[in-house]
């Protein structure tokens, strides 16, 4: 985990933007996670390397079974099983562990191939580098961006975003920072998609 928290923080480390991210991962306690399975483990395990994040991405596969995957949403909110099963993510770095950071959350997720990510809105700061895969994001107040491996897409405090797959999965980095970086996404925002 020591290996995926420092390729996070080289992953950043080449971006301006992200250039508040290696001093809140420095020296920060561990918390072993308790191990959780979810179907997106098999998914994931079957990425591919690309060139521009590859350290990552093999880092992260190092990992899978030791990690504590997790689902914002269930069929409650209006996700079939067949949805759910190719989503899941995992927190690096947050406020809850497994490294403990009060002041930034690093997390990775996975949506599979064809999924929406409806649009959803949160107060902390993200940006977004894709790992593997691609995807078209929409945010409000700009045009649609298809990002694939190491590109960077940013979503300021509460700007309401939306996530398309079409031929491809994807797998990306999220980095937050700012207030509520553990609380749940609202669901109940609209943005007006453009094509
Ligand atoms: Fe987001």
């Amino acid at each position: 985990m020591e290996r995926l928290l420092s390729e996070l923080a080289t992953l950043a480390a080449g971006h301006p933007t992200l250039d508040w991210v290696g001093p809140l991962l420095r020296h920060l306690p561990y918390q072993a996670p308790v191990p959780r399975h979810l179907p997106v483990c098999d998914l994931i395990e079957a990425l591919p390397h690309p060139p521009e994040t590859a350290p990552v991405v093999t880092a992260l596969q190092d990992v899978i079974p030791a990690c504590n995957w997790l689902q914002s949403y269930t069929q409650v909110d209006g996700f079939s099983q067949d949805w759910l099963d190719a989503y899941g993510w995992i927190n690096v770095a947050s406020p809850d562990g497994p490294f403990v950071s009060p002041n930034t959350r690093v997390a990775i997720v996975y949506f599979g191939v064809g999924q929406h990510y409806p649009p959803h809105a949160h107060q902390p700061e993200e940006t977004y580098v894709v790992l593997a895969g691609s995807a078209r994001f929409q945010a409000a107040g700009r045009a649609p961006i298809t990002a694939t491996p190491g590109q960077l897409i940013h979503h300021a405090p509460w700007q309401p975003h939306a996530m398309t797959m079409t031929d491809q999965p994807l797998l990306a980095a999220a980095y937050w920072r700012g207030a509520g970086l553990m609380d749940r996404s609202r669901l109940d925002v609209s943005l007006e998609v453009t094509s």
